[in-house]
């Protein structure tokens, strides 16, 4: 049966003096004298059901001892009203029954284990309330992402994770290919000689894509408003606790749009979603504040801040977002007196220092900084008249920095050819960009998001590697 109730139902629905079946793994077991106190859950609510077991049901002494911490466990019993004021409800066990037993060394026995030791045992670190939080936050978050974009009009496209072509120009691309690495074809005799592509599986050298923008862009000239939502691969080697090798973006396009537009479009999304989240997970959302920013719950993921986590989200949703030019922003931070790490000349890219200054000290708010030097932005950005800044934009929140990247994509043929060309790109890798200009252009315009920080933002949790259940970050692939 898979629509069974889960202890999420029972806990909401469960009517007293009923009988019920519950299924799950044993949080913790209080053994006295004549009964016993176990905590199931199941995964689908963040506090489990408290379960009384008394020593007149079948087997109670075999089974009791196997029922640890850990264990997965059937119950059947009754609803009562719950003594304590915790809960509404608890089971009165009438059977109990070990599915699946745990060794003595079960690693999550401890409580509050930190998170370094859970990402050691991601196998089974879903199954602490923290992690079981942060996954079932990153479900409510992707819900709530189809359902914006659903709202408005946006078609969910699924666009090629194997590519010929390096959107970001970055040059941060893991390979794919089928060619022997121990004795690849080459164009000639000598040992040193290039690599033959031709013989690849494709012909020619792909890699796994970093953005599937330039696919989106392809449709939405053609549907008007798309979007993406897949995995995305940077082979970058910075080991922070923001950035991942594999992760998954959110990349509308819009055509007939153009920078502002998108910022309003960027401003719209993250507010709807940040709401629809905070109705679907008030109960994981309340978890998290307590976690993240209040110190005498002593919890390995307080961030140190007095900032309401909460309250963050709640003025996220209801301020409007700031909006400057990058030209502005520079000169903010300059007058601003602090003594940053990086410079600070216009031409100089914005670091996370900055970033965070302008939208956690200065402004207190979302920032969308937009119109950032050419010099240091991708090929497709659209030049502006100055021809030294292009309508580029990111979105700045508190804590985090950058959350979105996007732009007004080059919509004049003759303007994306010199980009290219300007970029050292070859003009024919991209005759099929190309030829949407040629064909019909419309000013377009669109962004990334990048998913796992958007969970860390709405949780508050620190590191990207505990908002996506088996990361992959530099020297590691585990799990
Ligand atoms: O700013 P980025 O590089 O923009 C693009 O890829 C554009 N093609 C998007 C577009 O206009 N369609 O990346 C977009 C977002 C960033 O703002 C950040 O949130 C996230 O992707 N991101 C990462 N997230 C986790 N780990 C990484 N290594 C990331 N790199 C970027
Ligand atoms: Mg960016």
């Amino acid at each position: 049966m898979f629509n069974r109730p889960q202890v999420r139902d029972i806990l909401a629905n469960g009517q007293v003096d009923t009988t019920t079946e519950v299924l799950g793994w044993v949080v913790t077991k209080r053994t006295q004298k004549t009964f016993s106190f176990i905590e199931i859950n199941d995964g689908s609510a963040l506090n489990g059901l408290q379960v009384i077991v008394d020593n007149t049901i079948p087997n109670y002494d075999e089974t009791i001892p196997l029922a640890g911490t850990g264990a997965s466990i059937r119950v059947t019993g009754r609803i009562l009203a719950s003594q304590g004021a915790k809960q509404r409800i608890e089971i009165h066990a009438d059977t109990l029954e070990v599915i699946g037993t745990i060794p003595d060394s079960y690693p999550l026995q401890k409580k509050r284990q930190s998170p370094e030791f859970l990402r050691n045992n991601a196998h089974i670190r879903s199954r602490t309330k923290v992690m079981g939080m942060s996954t079932r936050v990153r479900s409510a978050c992707a819900q709530a992402i189809h359902r914006f974009f659903n709202e408005h009009n946006f078609q969910y496209i699924h666009t090629p994770i194997i590519t010929a072509s390096d959107c970001e120009g970055a040059g941060e691309m893991f390979q794919v290919t089928t060619l022997d690495l121990e004795n690849p074809p080459r164009l000639g005799d000598k040992s040193d000689a290039p690599v033959d592509f031709t013989q690849d599986f494709f012909g020619k050298k792909t890699f796994l894509t970093v953005s599937g923008q330039l696919a989106a862009e392809n449709l939405a000239c053609g549907l008007s408003r798309v979007y993406t939502f897949g995995p995305t691969f940077r082979a970058e080697n910075s080991n922070t606790t923001r950035h991942a090798s594999e992760f998954w973006m959110i990349e509308p396009e819009m055509a007939f749009a153009d920078l502002h537009a998108d910022a309003d479009l960027a401003e719209a999304f993250l507010q709807g979603v940040i709401k629809d989240v905070m109705n679907t997970c008030q109960e994981d959302l309340e978890f998290c504040e307590q976690i993240i920013t209040n110190k005498k719950f002593k919890s390995p993921f307080f961030d140190g801040s007095k900032v309401s986590l909460l309250q963050t989200l709640e003025q996220v949703v209801n301020t409007p977002f700031q909006r400057i030019t990058y030209t502005e922003a520079i000169d903010l931070l300059n007058k601003s007196g602090k003594k940053f790490e990086h410079s600070t000349n216009w031409g100089d890219a914005l670091q996370t220092e900055h970033e965070r200054y302008l939208s956690e000290e200065l402004f207190k708010a979302p920032t969308i900084v937009t119109d950032y030097p050419a010099e240091f932005k991708s090929f497709y950005m659209y030049l502006n008249d100055d021809g030294k800044t292009v309508r580029a934009m990111d979105v700045l929140v508190p804590r985090i920095g950058e959350i979105i990247g996007g732009s007004q994509r080059e919509d004049r043929l003759d303007v994306l050819k010199e980009r290219i060309a300007h970029h050292g790109l070859d003009e024919k890798d991209y005759w099929w960009y190309l030829n949407l200009r040629e064909f019909g252009t419309v000013p377009h315009a669109g962004f990334g998001l990048g998913f796992e920080r958007l969970v860390m933002y709405v949780t508050g949790l620190q590191n990207i590697r505990d908002v996506i259940s088996f990361p992959r970050t530099p020297k590691h692939a585990e799990f």
